[in-house]
């Protein structure tokens, strides 16, 4: 790509800047209308929800800023490649997303399809995708290569199902060929894909790995998500209503928010909600470590009937010294309870959480990933201590 077509690229930011989200719901519609096999792995809710959209438009953007020295944006695209390998992305659909990228430049922007600008980006898009394409394909070789791993997705079976609360089930998966199954880093995800009928064809969720990392089982921990004013979850009731016995197609574990178990740094763990989940999988780790790490975990939910794996985290705190729990529920119980009332305030608590050394992870819906991040910050906490991770597009962007 030469200077020309990279200034080019760089003179349609204000113009992507006001009109991307349009030209990039023009881009799905036109795309999952001509190739409708796609459906089977966007998450259609985030497509009815404009989320998908937004990331895409921003990852556009930031790639049209940056032509320059697309290297800054590295840590994204390892982090959009791992969401791409979970959903077993390919080269070939590579060529599909530019031919539709390009078209709706030229319907959307009313742009001349042989212009120089429309040149310069089919040069730009196919740069880009040939950076990804390499990222993912080196994602894949690892996950071929690793003992228990595999490509793409493969057929596991419901082994068991537990209630953890009032609206999250926990499902233990266990690989149908009964062959080995490769390990993961605490905090990582799966992807979980299953056909639903009202929509005619499959539907993929990511869902992190919420025990320790063992050879016999995934386990995730999956909240029924009742829509309210929207309809209800598509996948995640669905997955309610299964059975032991019931098959899924499951991805190797992926993801960049996990806590590297030969660190030796001190947790500190901020969870809202479901977002628990990989920070289950993180003091369960720790406690079948040789070493423990100390850890303080502060979770926060609705009420007590909510709170999942409340038992199993009360036990711990009580039985081990490296874990120090803190609970806050918006709504206290009658009978007597630790819990503190209201939102978490990491004033009321911050000499024990500004440790030396520490690494912070936080989980939850997005307003309480950026509100925690914010009061850490304000706390003094180094930013590149602070890891975040989103249950949906990863949209927020506070490092
Ligand atoms: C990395 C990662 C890890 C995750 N880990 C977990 C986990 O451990 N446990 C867990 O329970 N979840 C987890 N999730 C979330 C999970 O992937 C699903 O998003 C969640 O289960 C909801 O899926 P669903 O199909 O039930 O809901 P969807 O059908 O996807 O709907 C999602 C929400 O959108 C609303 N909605 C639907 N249609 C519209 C519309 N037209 N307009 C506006 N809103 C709409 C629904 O009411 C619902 O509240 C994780 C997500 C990611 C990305
Ligand atoms: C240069 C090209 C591409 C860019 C810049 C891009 C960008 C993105 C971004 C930013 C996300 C959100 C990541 C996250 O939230 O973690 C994403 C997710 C996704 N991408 Fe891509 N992508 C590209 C190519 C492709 C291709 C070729 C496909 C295959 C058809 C694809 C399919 C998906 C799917 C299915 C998701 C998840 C969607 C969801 O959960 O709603 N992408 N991509």
């Amino acid at each position: 790509m030469n200077s020309i077509q990279k200034e080019l690229v760089k003179s349609t930011v204000p113009i992507l800047k006001t009109n991307g989200n349009a030209l990039i719901s023009y881009f799905y519609q036109r795309m999952l209308t001509n190739s409708p096999e796609l459906k089977n792995i966007f998450n259609m809710a985030n497509q009815a929800s404009g989320k998908q959209h937004n990331a895409l438009t921003g990852a556009v953007l930031a790639y049209a800023e940056n032509i320059d020295d697309p290297s800054v944006l590295i840590n994204t695209l390892k982090s959009i490649g791992n969401k791409h390998v979970s959903l077993n992305i390919t080269p070939e659909q590579y060529d599909i997303v530019g031919t539709h990228l390009i078209n709706s430049i030229i319907e959307v922007l009313g742009a001349d399809a042989n212009s120089d600008l429309i040149e310069a980006w089919t040069c730009a898009y196919n740069e880009l995708a040939s950076i990804m394409i390499g990222i993912e394909a080196a994602m894949y070789e690892k996950n071929s290569q690793k003992k228990g791993g595999w490509k793409g997705w493969r057929s596991f079976k419901i082994a068991k199902i537990v209630s953890e609360s009032a609206e999250i089930n926990s499902f233990y998966l266990k690989p149908a060929d009964e062959k080995e199954i490769a390990d993961f880093f605490p905090g990582q995800y799966i992807s979980v894909s299953t056909y639903i009928p009202e929509l005619g064809h499959k539907q993929p969720r990511q869902y992190s790995l919420s025990s320790n990392s063992n050879n016999e089982f995934y386990r995730i921990s999956v909240k029924k998500e009742t829509g309210q004013a929207n309809p209800d979850g598509i996948v995640s009731n669905a997955l309610h209503n299964k059975k032991v016995g019931d098959e899924l197609e499951v991805s190797a574990p992926a993801g960049l928010f996990y806590a590297d178990p030969e660190s030796k740094n001190p947790l500190v763990l901020l969870s809202g909600g479901v977002g628990l989940t990989p920070m289950m999988s993180m003091v369960e780790t720790n406690k079948n470590a040789l070493q423990q790490n100390p850890t303080i975990w502060i979770h926060s939910c609705r009420n007590e009937n909510v709170h999942a794996f409340k038992d199993t985290i009360e036990e711990l705190n009580n039985e081990k010294t490296w874990l120090k729990s803190y609970v806050f529920y918006e709504t206290l119980p009658d009978t007597q309870t630790n819990a503190f009332e209201g939102r978490i305030d990491l004033q009321q608590i911050k000499e024990d959480i500004l440790i030396k050394d520490a690494k912070y992870y936080i989980c939850g819906p997005a307003i309480f990933i950026k509100v925690q991040y914010q009061s850490l910050v304000g706390l003094g906490v180094d930013r590149e201590n602070i890891l975040y991770e989103e249950f949906g597009p990863q949209l927020l962007s506070l490092n």
